[in-house]
This record gives structure tokens, C-alpha cells and sequence, in this order.
């Protein structure tokens, strides 16, 4: 495959960007009374505005042009297909298999994967409707009325942000909590408030290996035992989600309680496997295949839809252009939907851990900005706190707004003033005010010439940020499976136009393989002499104070 620098449409591009960069979005939305109509897209309820961006008719055929001559569409099928392009762990990519609604085969080492998948999703069924209908109990007979999964990484964000986000599709009585952090805050502050016989644990991790997760669940274990005096009643009240089954059973989960997943379901796309049992047990087994329904019709969109009206695609041709040609070093996620605070968190994992990566498919080193710092918070939140910087300052933040038409909670005519705010700010951010304008404005109130020639630089916005808006009629479980799939799949779609492996995460194994040395290294108690000084000295400081275990 030829570099991406020199691809024809790449270096189109750079020289196009010179066109474009002195252009505003204003002139453009002036000259062009066509330009929702071109530069939006739909699926199912989903509305993707992308006609506030800084592109032309020109910008957006090259930058179609260069998902073509990128082979975005041949990569999309072999991952479909199967094939190993996780090439650093020798896997293939196959989060599609466990939505795949349609139920066609989809083979690994010459075996259909479907039957394997299909019968984790009954065990999910029996194992959620004896729970929630009260036929598995707590060993003294208790209703289990809460849930706690134990995990981290992807074994905790994905099925976090949609019991988050799900809550009013929830079963009455059933509260679900998530315990991730190895600081023993996080699960003494959640066990303060369940009872061990009304709680089941779901120990949720990939290798079954991560330190966090283990320590939090022997931990949960030391306390349901001491508190309950019944080591045989740990088997009611633990259940484990893993690929690696011996570990899980080792820990002293029967192994009809263990929810089987495979090493190739990455763990930050693992949520519709059965990573997803919290979610089925919060919500219930009809509402989680709603969900994988989503996602399925996001994947045949993104593999049936030609490349100019592909969401996936355009979201993340666009931001190629921001990030490769403007510099850009963020993307921003504004939800204006309190359901999705803990959006930005998951795409953090899942965009960051995917696209962080300096070292093409080839082994050599890029030559170019790959993924982008990921952030963002709920609206109106935002505008209150950081959005000072996305109208005046000095660096480029393209954002995405996610907007549902429908709130489910009305209260007066607060969603409708929500909607106001969303539309208010990505026109703002757009128009901005010129300094004809804002001088009117100050003049009209009446302000006193001297003080309006020192007030007026002030007043001025630039305009010209970007924006998408992704707009739906309400925020129900299908139209979540959609909005993560479409946000996988956007991905995807850069790290194959970056030519890097978007699904292995090596950066993450440095820390680790360095934490488990120096808590040997503390375990000791001694000053430390093994490390660089700042690292010593720390260490030094943490045992002068009789740091605690
Ligand atoms: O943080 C690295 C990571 O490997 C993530 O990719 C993963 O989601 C997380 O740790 C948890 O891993 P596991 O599910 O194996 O406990």
C-alpha cells in the first residue's frame, strides 16, 4: 500500500487546505442555499448535519477520494469478513459477529462463530430473566436487587455509559453499580450501601488477569464472606465474564456462571458480548438485543451505504481533515443529554486506546498526527465551563453535538430551551460576530464612543469552528446501539487512513509491567535506590509517612 502522504487525494488536499483555510463557513452557507441538502445524511432516525465544517463541494470530493484510494471499503469487508487484522496480536476483528442480527455465518479458522455467539446470548437470557424475575435468589433467599460489576478498560466503560444512559428502560427495584478503580475508595464507598445477601457480583474481565479487577474482586470476596460467615454462599452471589474460563473457575465461579467471551472481541468494543450482562440484568434481555438491533443497522449502513452518505465515514473523513490539515489536537463531545454523561469517557478508551499509536501497519514510524485527544461533557454543562475557549481562544476544536428531538423527562419547556442552546451554539460557533456587528450592538446600548473602541476588540468572534450535529427523535436502546457503533466504526475508518493497527493496545502494558516492580519495591519499605531520582524520592516519601496498604 503506498504511503498515505503520498496518495494523490493526500496531497490534493494539502494543497486544496491552502484554498480553504482563509474561507468562512458564513461566505459558504451565503453563497450556497443547498448546503444542508448536500451535506447531510440520515439513517433510521439518526440526522447527521455535517454542512458546519469548513469544506467545500472540492474538500469533500477529495476527502472522499481519499477514503477510496485508502481502501477503507476492502478493509471494511475483511474486518467483516473476518480476516486477521489485528496483525500485532494475530486476530481478527469480530465485535460485528456478536450484533450480527442477520445471523449469516461469519467463520474464524474455517468455524462459524454465530452458533458459539448465539448461545452466550441464551445463557444471557435464562441467566438475567431467573434474576429479575426472582427464581435465583441470594443464598438466604433474598430477591437480588443489586449488581455490581467488577472490571476496568473496556470491561467497565462500555457497559457503564449504557446502564448510565439507559436508566429509564430499567427494572424497578434493580439498581446496578460499577466498581473499576484499584483505589479502595471506589468499592468500600459502593459496598457501604448493598446488602451481601441482595447483591450479585459480576466479575468482568477479558484475561481474567487485570490487577485492578482481581484485587477488587478477592476484595469483594474477603468482604462477602466475612460479612455473610459463608464461604459455599459465594457461589450465589458471584459470576464471572471472561475468555479465559480456568482463571474464572480457579477464583471459585461455577462454570455454569461463567459468561464466555473471545480474544477476538477486543475489550473496548466488548459491550455487546457478554461484557453486556450488567447491561441485560439492569435492563433486561429484549432491551440488550434492542441495542445489538442498533448496531446491527449502524453496521449494514456502514457496509451498504456509498462512502458521500456514510456516517462513519464522513465523521471520520472529517476529522482527518482537522486533525492532518488544521492542526487540530482535540475532539470534542458535547451530548446535550444528561443520559450521556459517560459518552466522552467511553469514546475516550475506545478512540484513544484504538487510534493512539505512532507506528504504521508496515512497523515504520508515522509522519503524521494520528488520533486525537478525546474530551467533552454534557450540554448546557459545557457552555458554562470551557466553551469560552471553543468561541475565542486560540485552538482549533472541531466537536461533535449529540441532540435527541424528544427529551424523556419533560418538565415544562425545558427540553425545548436545551434545544435552543444546541442550535444557538453551533450557529454561534459557526457565524461568530464580526466587528461591524458587534459594534452595532454596542452603539445600540447606547455605550459611549471611547469606551466601545476599548470594549469592541473583546466582542469579536472569529467564528468559522466547526461543528457536526447528530440529531435523533429520543434516546431508547436501538438508537444507542447505533450511536456506539457508528463511533466504532468511525474509528476504524481513521486508523485504516492513518495505516495503523487501531486495535492492539501495547501502550498500556509499559505502566503495567513498571507498577508490578515498584509495588514489590514498596512492599519492602526501604528508601528506594532502584530508579531515577524523582521516582526515588517519591518512593522515599510515601514509606517516611508509613504510607497505607
Ligand atoms: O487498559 C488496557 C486494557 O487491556 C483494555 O484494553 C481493557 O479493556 C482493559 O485493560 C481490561 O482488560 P480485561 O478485560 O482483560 O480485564
Amino acid at each position: 500500500m503506498s504511503k498515505l502522504t503520498d496518495l494523490p487525494a493526500w496531497k490534493a488536499l494539502q494543497s486544496h487546505f491552502f484554498e480553504m483555510k482563509d474561507l468562512h463557513m458564513r461566505d459558504m452557507f451565503d453563497q450556497d442555499a443547498a448546503r444542508f441538502d448536500k451535506f447531510s445524511t440520515r439513517m433510521d432516525d439518526i440526522l447527521l448535519d455535517f454542512s458546519k465544517n469548513r469544506m467545500t463541494d472540492e474538500t469533500f470530493k477529495l476527502l472522499c477520494e481519499l477514503a477510496r484510494e485508502s481502501d477503507v471499503e476492502g478493509w471494511r469487508d475483511q474486518m467483516f469478513a473476518g480476516l486477521e487484522i489485528n496483525i500485532s496480536e494475530y486476530r481478527p476483528v469480530l465485535h460485528t459477529a456478536l450484533r450480527n442480527r442477520g445471523n449469516k455465518p461469519v467463520f474464524v479458522d474455517g468455524e462459524d462463530v454465530m452458533p458459539k455467539v448465539n448461545k452466550v446470548l441464551q445463557q444471557m437470557r435464562y441467566f438475567s430473566e431467573r434474576v429479575r424475575g426472582g427464581h435465583w435468589r441470594g443464598y438466604s433467599g433474598h430477591l437480588i436487587k443489586d449488581i455490581i460489576n467488577i472490571g476496568i478498560g473496556g470491561s467497565d466503560l462500555g457497559p457503564h455509559v449504557v446502564c448510565d444512559a439507559m436508566k429509564p428502560f430499567a427494572q424497578r427495584g434493580m439498581n446496578v453499580h460499577f466498581v473499576s478503580n484499584i483505589d479502595p475508595t471506589h468499592l468500600t464507598e459502593i459496598l457501604k450501601f448493598v446488602q451481601p445477601e441482595s447483591t450479585l457480583f459480576i466479575v468482568s474481565s477479558k484475561s481474567f488477569s487485570t490487577q485492578e479487577t482481581m484485587m477488587n474482586a478477592h476484595s469483594a470476596r474477603d468482604w462477602f464472606v466475612h460479612t455473610t460467615g459463608s464461604e459455599k454462599a459465594v457461589a450465589k452471589h458471584f459470576v464471572a465474564v471472561t475468555s479465559n474460563l480456568n482463571a474464572a473457575n480457579e477464583f471459585g465461579v461455577l462454570p455454569e456462571n461463567i459468561f464466555e467471551f473471545w480474544d477476538w472481541v477486543g475489550g473496548r468494543y466488548s459491550l455487546w458480548s457478554a461484557i453486556g450482562l450488567p447491561i441485560v440484568l439492569y435492563l433486561g434481555m429484549d432491551h440488550f438485543e434492542e441495542l445489538l438491533d442498533g448496531a446491527y443497522a449502524m453496521d449494514e449502513h456502514f457496509t451498504n451505504t456509498p462512502i458521500e452518505k456514510n456516517i462513519p465515514i464522513i465523521l471520520a473523513l472529517l476529522g482527518v481533515w482537522y486533525n492532518n490539515f488544521f492542526d487540530a489536537q482535540s475532539h470534542g463531545v458535547m451530548a446535550y443529554n444528561q443520559y450521556l454523561r459517560r459518552l466522552p469517557a467511553h469514546l475516550q478508551q475506545l478512540d484513544m486506546e484504538s487510534n493512539g499509536k505512532t507506528i504504521t501497519r508496515q512497523g515504520e514510524r508515522v509522519d503524521y498526527l494520528t488520533g486525537p485527544i478525546i474530551w467533552g461533557e454534557t450540554g448546557s454543562n459545557c457552555q458554562h465551563a470551557f466553551f469560552q475557549l471553543l468561541h475565542q481562544g486560540t485552538k482549533p476544536v472541531p466537536a461533535d453535538f449529540l441532540v435527541p428531538a424528544k427529551s424523556k423527562d419533560p418538565l415544562g419547556s425545558q427540553h425545548s430551551i436545551l434545544l435552543a442552546n444546541f442550535l444557538a451554539q453551533t450557529r454561534a460557533l459557526m457565524m461568530g460576530k464580526t466587528e461591524a456587528e458587534a459594534r452595532k450592538e454596542l452603539e445600540e446600548s447606547g455605550m459611549a464612543e471611547d469606551k466601545i473602541s476599548e470594549v469592541l476588540p473583546h466582542k469579536i468572534f472569529e467564528g468559522n469552528k466547526p461543528t457536526n450535529s447528530i440529531m435523533f427523535e429520543k434516546l431508547d436502546p436501538r438508537t444507542m446501539g447505533s450511536l456506539l457503533a457508528m463511533y466504532e466504526h468511525k474509528v476504524f475508518v481513521q486508523g485504516v487512513i492513518w495505516n495503523i493497527n487501531s486495535f492492539d493496545q501495547w501502550g498500556v502494558e509499559l505502566g503495567k509491567q513498571l507498577a508490578d516492580e515498584i509495588s514489590e519495591v514498596l512492599s519492602s519499605r526501604e528508601p528506594s535506590e532502584d530508579y531515577d531520582v524523582s521516582t526515588n524520592g517519591l518512593l522515599d516519601y510515601c514509606v517516611s509517612l508509613k504510607f497505607s496498604d
